[in-house]
């Protein structure tokens, strides 16, 4: 064991040594992900049962991302995934990883302003970031579980006050009515801007779906995981008064519109990229109820955590051609390339499930989705 956390230390001062001249932050939690063997594969199963095996644990609160696998068992995988999976699951919780099965382990965490983490899943480090002013960078995979073992992380420019001041401002001339107007606004910010800490005034998120997603987009489209929303942003004047930007952008509602681009008729819908909340999933369930089962499938990624408080709505749902997945999701499971095309109101899925499962993807309105489950 002390062989272990010697080894972990010793990498994670390695590239403290490349990354922030050699300097390190203790943290209070860390979150990793690459949780899914078919982000990992083979290596990355290898290193973590070597971790386990040398009796490595990890010394600060540690959560983890979805897995290629759902818990409840209704993801069609092949057998060598689904072992890699029981097998990458069972050395997390050797390490002391508390596996939920979350990309939005926020939900769990009540991380406070100013406090230092190392946040492995983008989506989630720019939702501290920019929601709670807890201070994180969206440190790798491997990285943000040697830091848990650690204890420590790289001090890199996110978690120092001078690297955390506002270098560009960018007004939004728009109101987002919903999360995926939201998402898109993020991932507008993030594609014009690319990299630095956005000072965004003129927005106002309508709701907790919809901070979700404008964090998931803005970090998907850009290696940006921290801006300051003014209102929103805890301690967002001292923001605005440190800022120091050099570029100055307009988001306007034209802009957004023509990233909507909602047609043709999916194989299946998708929602819940980042995972849904309790109050998304019993949204879909309810608004499908309300018109009977759908011609197609209307996945829906949760926490195994919030499907365990819905669990007899979510049984029943099957009925209705509603599939909700606990602790995993379509991007990060090979069962998404059954299918040819997707209807989505997720930016990031929108992004990645094209990329990496060559499917057809329609960014919709959730609303819209429910629709095209029938069309
Ligand atoms: Fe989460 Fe999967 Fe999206 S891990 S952020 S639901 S890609």
């Amino acid at each position: 064991m002390r062989e272990a956390r010697e080894y972990a230390r010793e990498a994670v001062l390695k590239v403290a040594d490349a990354v922030s001249g050699g300097e390190v932050v203790p943290i209070d939690t860390a979150h990793v992900s690459g949780v899914s063997y078919l982000t990992i594969g083979d290596h990355g199963v290898e290193f973590l049962k070597r971790l386990a095996s040398l009796g490595a644990r990890v010394s600060v609160f540690t959560t983890a991302n979805p897995a290629a696998v759902d818990t409840g068992g209704v993801l069609e995988v092949d057998r060598r995934t689904a072992e890699a999976q029981r097998e990458i699951i069972a050395a997390l919780r050797a390490l002391g990883v508390s596996v939920v099965l979350s990309c939005a382990p926020y939900e769990f965490v009540l991380v406070r302003p100013r406090t230092a983490h190392a946040w492995a899943e983008s989506s989630a480090a720019a939702y501290i970031n920019t929601f709670k002013d807890a201070w994180t960078d969206k440190v790798p995979g491997p990285l943000a579980l040697l830091s848990a073992i650690a204890g420590f992380a790289p001090r890199t420019q996110l978690y120092t006050p001078e690297g955390r001041r506002p270098t560009a401002l960018v007004r939004v001339a728009f109101k987002p009515r919903d999360p995926l107007e939201a998402g898109i606004v993020g991932a507008l910010i993030g594609e014009r801007l690319g990299h630095g800490v956005p000072y965004v005034s003129g927005i106002r998120l309508p709701d907790e779906a919809s901070r979700r997603e404008f964090a998931a987009a803005l970090s998907t489209y850009s290696s940006i995981v921290f801006a300051v929303i003014e209102g929103a942003t805890p301690n967002w004047a001292e923001y605005a008064r440190a800022a120091d930007p050099g570029e100055r952008i307009e988001i306007e509602g034209s802009d957004v519109q023509r990233l909507l681009r909602c047609a043709g008729v999916p194989d299946a819908v998708y929602v819940g990229c980042p995972l849904a909340d309790v109050e998304t999933v019993l949204w879909v369930i309810n608004e499908v109820a309300r018109r009977g089962p759908a011609r197609r499938p209307v996945y829906v990624s949760t926490s195994p955590a919030a499907y365990k408080l819905v669990e007899r709505q979510a049984r029943a749902a099957l009925r209705l051609n509603v599939v909700i997945l606990a602790g995993s999701c379509l991007v990060v499971s090979p069962h998404a390339r059954r299918l040819k095309s997707i209807a989505t109101d997720s930016a990031k899925a929108a992004f990645y499930i094209s990329r990496l499962h060559g499917i057809r993807v329609s960014l919709c309105r959730r609303e819209d989705c429910i629709k095209l489950a029938y069309a």
